[in-house]
């Protein structure tokens, strides 16, 4: 298939494209590179041994992606594209309406107008706020906690509406768990820019010297160790993911709302432990009070993926620490990898 990767050169959708291309696909990526880097697409491109195009536009401009549409019909739409930093959501929240919210509709607007009618979309465990208990099912309760998590679950209602209505033939609203890791090649990765947000990026530049120690919020919570307890899963697993769903989706015309997670659990204490382990490098740490809005404990039961789609998460964390440090320390310039 020939398929639009929306927010394709960003950190999840550059690996989709990858693998993607590696199971016989055209990935084709749409970019506006505000969050991305100009040259991922050629890194791509060594990677898969594959030309990729590439659209430079941004999703909010109905008349542009219409326009490129027609000139590179696709099948389907992976709608990565979106602002996903709570903080900044609550500090500008109609930037977050307009970019995330308006940007959705105007690019269904596109794809309405030259008949693409599939379409698979990021979304979050944050959907589910603080969760009464994990493992999480698709059918527990969302909690809108922030405007970030307010724009994803509009996001996915807009999507069921209009596959309801019959405007879409197949829809997969993904509901990611915490992805980190990189391909194991170190071609492509995750770049924040800042102070990173996730954890598994700010490990790494502790690991590089760039930061002096890593700060964890809160050691009294009621987890095997006292500290925050996620379900990380590999952007690789993530990305194989994406391929499958939408070869299910295009197969069967079907709208579904799937968590993406391995179904495990690990705390901020393992994880440190198992990056010093994988890689040899020592991360000082400092402990912090807890953070208002953290969760103690939240991971997923990832039946349904396997279910429809016959994927499971592969990788452990070792992979995840593994390759997330491969990645950052080629970055930094780091040979001893
Ligand atoms: N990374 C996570 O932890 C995580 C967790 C759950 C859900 N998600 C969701 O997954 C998706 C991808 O996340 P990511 O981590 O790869 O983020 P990212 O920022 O690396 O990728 C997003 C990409 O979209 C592009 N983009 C942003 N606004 C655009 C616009 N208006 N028009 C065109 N391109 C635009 C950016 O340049 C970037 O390349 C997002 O929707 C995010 O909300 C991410």
């Amino acid at each position: 298939m020939r398929i639009l990767l929306t927010g394709g050169a960003g950190y999840i959708g550059s690996h989709t494209a990858a693998v993607l291309a590696e199971r016989g696909h055209e990935p084709v990526i749409l970019d506006n590179f505000a969050n991305a880097e100009r040259d991922v697409p050629a890194r791509l491109a060594r990677l898969t041994g594959r030309e990729i195009a590439v659209i430079e536009a941004d999703i909010r401009d109905t008349e542009q992606v219409t326009a490129a549409l027609r000139t590179q019909p696709v099948e389907a739409v992976i709608h990565f594209a979106a602002l996903k930093a709570v903080g900044e959501s609550e500090a500008d929240p109609l930037r977050y309406y307009d970019m995330n919210i308006a940007g959705t509709i105007r690019l269904m607007q596109a794809m309405q107008a030259v008949g693409v009618g599939r379409i698979v979309f990021s979304s979050s465990a944050t959907v589910y706020g603080q969760p009464e208990s994990s493992p999480i099912l698709e059918d527990a309760p969302t909690r809108v906690e922030n405007i970030y998590g307010r724009t994803k679950l509009v996001m996915e209602d807009l999507i069921r509406d209009l596959a309801r209505t019959g405007k879409l033939a197949g829809a997969a609203n993904l509901r990611y768990f915490n992805p980190v890791g990189a391909h194991p090649s170190a071609m492509i990765g995750e770049t924040p820019r800042g102070v990173p947000n996730n954890l598994m990026p700010y490990v790494t530049q502790v690991a590089t010297g760039e930061r002096a120690h890593l700060n964890v919020f809160g050691n009294d919570y009621p987890t095997r160790d006292g500290t925050g307890e996620r379900d990380y899963i590999h952007v690789m697993d993530l990305a194989e993911a994406h391929a499958l769903a939408v070869e299910h989706i295009a197969a069967h015309d079907v709208s579904v709302t799937v968590n993406l997670g391995t179904g495990r659990g690990t705390t901020v204490l393992e994880l440190v432990r198992a990056f010093e382990t994988t890689t040899g490098r020592k991360i000082p740490l400092v402990f912090a009070p807890r953070r208002p809005g953290d969760v103690a404990s939240y991971y997923a039961n990832p039946a349904l993926a396997e279910r429809l789609f016959g994927w499971r998460a592969r990788r452990d964390v070792e992979d995840m620490c593994r390759d997330s440090w491969r990645w950052q320390a080629s970055r930094a310039g780091i040979n001893d990898v």
